[in-house]
């Protein structure tokens, strides 16, 4: 009897078509479905927090420029990554990166835990020639960054990172441009801003005061990468849960 309906299968072209289209689908299914449920499978870590406007701005400028064909942000769980890169990287900390700069590209160092490793000194004199600070390098200048950054649409970006879930408040898209101009200039008193975002450190990044520039968005967003989660507050059971 079974051997008479494989037999029947084997014969219609159509009916083997459908059956092994279900089979098929199963396995689909079991890779798919758990996606649907990705809120409550990346663990809340504490610490990590929305870029701030000027972070923000900084990344699509990383974006725009391409950083990522050279540069991966993702530290894999391996001993030399770990001894080079510090602790390996978690799916919170790019939970509100849209898109995520993973990379698989590594001409240059992992960039994931760069920021802090370097004075802001440093990232711009390096971002304008990088050979001055590191003679060997084979990175490209961006001495252009030095031009003000157009921030008229930043709010915008943030009401748009809100539609696919990034939690900015309404305080924080009212406030994104004096946010973004306040952690630029640190004359500014920075309370509200500091009180809207944790942990964010307010620098004139390219070390010249006046405008705004690009290289200010693009230091600032370099020096937070990797700060956010202290790793001593991260338990063994919210590692274990990533
Ligand atoms: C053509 C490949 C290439 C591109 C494009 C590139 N880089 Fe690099 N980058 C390198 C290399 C190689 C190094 C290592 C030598 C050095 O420090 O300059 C490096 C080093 C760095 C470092 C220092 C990292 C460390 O841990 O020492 C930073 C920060 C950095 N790059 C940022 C950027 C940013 C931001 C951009 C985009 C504006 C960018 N890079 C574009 C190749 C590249």
């Amino acid at each position: 009897m079974r051997r008479f309906t494989h037999a029947i299968i084997e014969k219609n072209l159509i009916l083997m078509g459908v059956l092994t289209l279900i089979t098929v689908s199963i396995g689909g299914l079991a890779q798919i479905v758990p996606l649907f449920t990705v809120d409550s499978t990346i663990e809340r870590v504490q610490g990590i927090r929305p870029y701030t406007p000027l972070e923000l701005a900084g990344r699509d400028i990383y974006v725009r420029e391409g950083c990522y064909t050279c540069h991966s942000q993702m530290v894999r769980p391996f001993r030399d990554e770990l001894e080079r890169y510090g602790h390996y990287s978690l799916a919170a900390e790019s939970m509100y990166d849209h898109p995520f700069q993973w990379g698989s590209k590594r001409t240059g160092p992992d960039l994931a835990r760069v920021g802090g490793r370097y004075s802001d000194a440093w990232q711009a004199a390096h971002l304008r020639s990088p050979r001055a600070v590191v003679p060997e390098s084979v990175m490209p200048p961006y001495a252009f960054l030095d031009r003000p950054l157009d921030y008229s649409g930043i709010a915008g970006n943030l009401r748009a990172l809100r539609a696919v879930g990034v939690p900015y408040t309404d305080e924080m898209i009212a406030n994104a441009r004096a946010d973004l101009e306040a952690q630029a200039m640190p004359d500014r008193d920075g309370s509200a801003f500091q009180g809207r975002y944790a942990r964010a450190r307010q620098s004139a990044f390219d070390g010249e005061g006046g405008a705004v520039t690009e290289m200010d968005a693009l230091v600032a967003y370099l020096q937070m990468l990797g700060t956010l989660v202290q790793f001593r507050d991260v338990t063994p059971e919210q590692l274990r849960q990533q």
